[in-house]
């Protein structure tokens, strides 16, 4: 293919060769350079969570690029200050800190407890974080990540992250020492697989924090933003960190990130202590707005919960007819895993031929990320591809 060899020809290969080239977006689609169409079920790994090419998104954008795009953070911006004021309605009393991405929102919660970690006699530096997790690939998000295969040749990473298992509380707490100063934890793990932090380890793990003095953090990179049926994924628990991270669907396909931070913790960054040139530009944030507004508009929390109550049921169903292929079913909203008995790089290929586009996460796991702007009709013709692709993907099986 003509698009591959330019692609290698140009770009550094840091990501697997591409199969696709796509040049177009409206609604829960796609479309690659040879006209064909995609049913959109990675939404840019959780990104365009409204949809590509939404018309409230495009209006203030569009709207705003024609009356300032940039000025830098040297002065206050209208827009950046309304949206930490509608983000502070959505989470709770607090102030936000803006920047770029999921990795940059979580080297700040990583700097926030270095701050709050000096302020005693002895400087405590440890957070503890959950083993499959993945908090991004800048080198301080990379130390709090465990898997090997980010991390393989990069080491020596930053010192004093320390893995737990997930939903094990006294994992968490037996590592708890003199020197730990935070948790750092997702409320679903997406590159991960697709696990679910429950309800009770994310209680038990506040607790934990308010007893040792630890900050609680939450990276709802990929979880936030409306996707699994609140506006953030912990709300479920009803749970209070003390800082979390966000990004991806925030700008609806914009870079944005932001960290929210509660109310009495607010002061440790002080003047010149952090920063980025970027970090909630006027026309990162009127994307934002834009998401926010569609999001309220068009109830899509409610939607998300709704629609990925029946995704899941159905895919259940269908995981009792593939015992061969699906294991298990996992995820909350439109944020589901597919824990398959194979890699699934096999059944995404076979998925995307029939016009599907999902993509892989850890541990044999096919994740679905639909738009949360999706139609009832759309999830009805995703399942259809779904059951033809494993179908096929059986009869490959039998008849190799
Ligand atoms: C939970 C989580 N945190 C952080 C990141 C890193 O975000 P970014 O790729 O925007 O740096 C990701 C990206 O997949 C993520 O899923």
């Amino acid at each position: 293919m003509d698009f591959i060899l330019k692609h290698q020809s140009f770009l550094i290969g840091n990501y697997a060769s591409p199969a696709l080239e796509i040049v177009r977006g409206q609604g829960s689609y796609l479309w690659d350079s040879q006209g064909k169409k995609y049913l959109d079920f990675t939404s840019g790994i959780a990104v365009t969570n409204l949809g590509h090419s939404h018309p409230e998104w495009i209006k203030q954008v569009q709207s705003q690029a024609e009356v300032l795009a940039h000025c830098s953070n040297l002065y206050s911006i209208p827009e950046q200050v309304r949206l930490a004021e509608r983000l502070v309605g959505k989470i709770g009393p607090g102030k936000i800190l803006f920047c770029n991405s999921g990795a940059e929102a979580n080297e700040a919660l990583i700097k926030l407890s270095r701050l709050h970690g000096d302020q005693g006699e002895t400087k405590r530096t440890k957070i503890l974080v959950a083993k499959n997790g993945f908090h991004g690939r800048t080198l301080g998000a990379l130390s709090a990540t465990e898997s090997s295969k980010y991390r393989n040749g990069f080491e020596p990473l930053l010192p004093g992250f320390v893995f737990c298992k997930l939903n094990e509380l006294s994992d968490f707490e037996n590592a708890i020492d003199d020197e730990t100063v935070a948790i750092l934890v997702e409320s679903i793990q997406g590159e991960g697989g697709l696990h679910v932090a429950s309800d009770s380890f994310l209680q038990g793990i506040e607790k934990l924090c308010q007893k040792n003095n630890l900050l609680f953090l939450m990276d709802e990179v990929q979880a936030g933003i409306a996707r699994t049926g609140e506006f953030l994924g912990f709300q479920k628990s009803g749970v209070k960190p003390d800082a979390i991270a966000m990004a991806k669907g925030l700008g609806g396909g914009f870079p944005i990130g932001a960290i929210w931070v509660e109310d009495s913790r607010t002061t440790l960054f002080t003047p010149g202590s952090h920063g980025t040139t970027f970090g909630g530009s006027p026309l990162a944030c009127s994307a934002a707005h834009a998401v926010l507004d569609v999001i309220e508009k068009e109830d899509l929390t409610a939607r998300a919960k709704h629609l990925g109550n029946f995704l899941l049921q159905e895919i259940q169903q269908l995981a009792e007819k593939f015992p061969q292929q699906i294991l298990e079913v996992r995820g909350r909203g439109l944020m589901l895993g597919i824990q398959l008995t194979d890699e699934p790089s096999e059944l995404v290929s076979i998925l995307r031929e029939n016009g599907l586009l999902a993509v892989g996460a850890a541990g044999q796991t096919l994740r679905l990320l639909p738009p949360l702007t999706i139609s009832q009709d759309e999830i009805e013709e995703a399942l259809n591809i779904l059951r033809l692709s494993l179908s096929a993907l059986e009869q490959k099986k039998i008849v190799p």
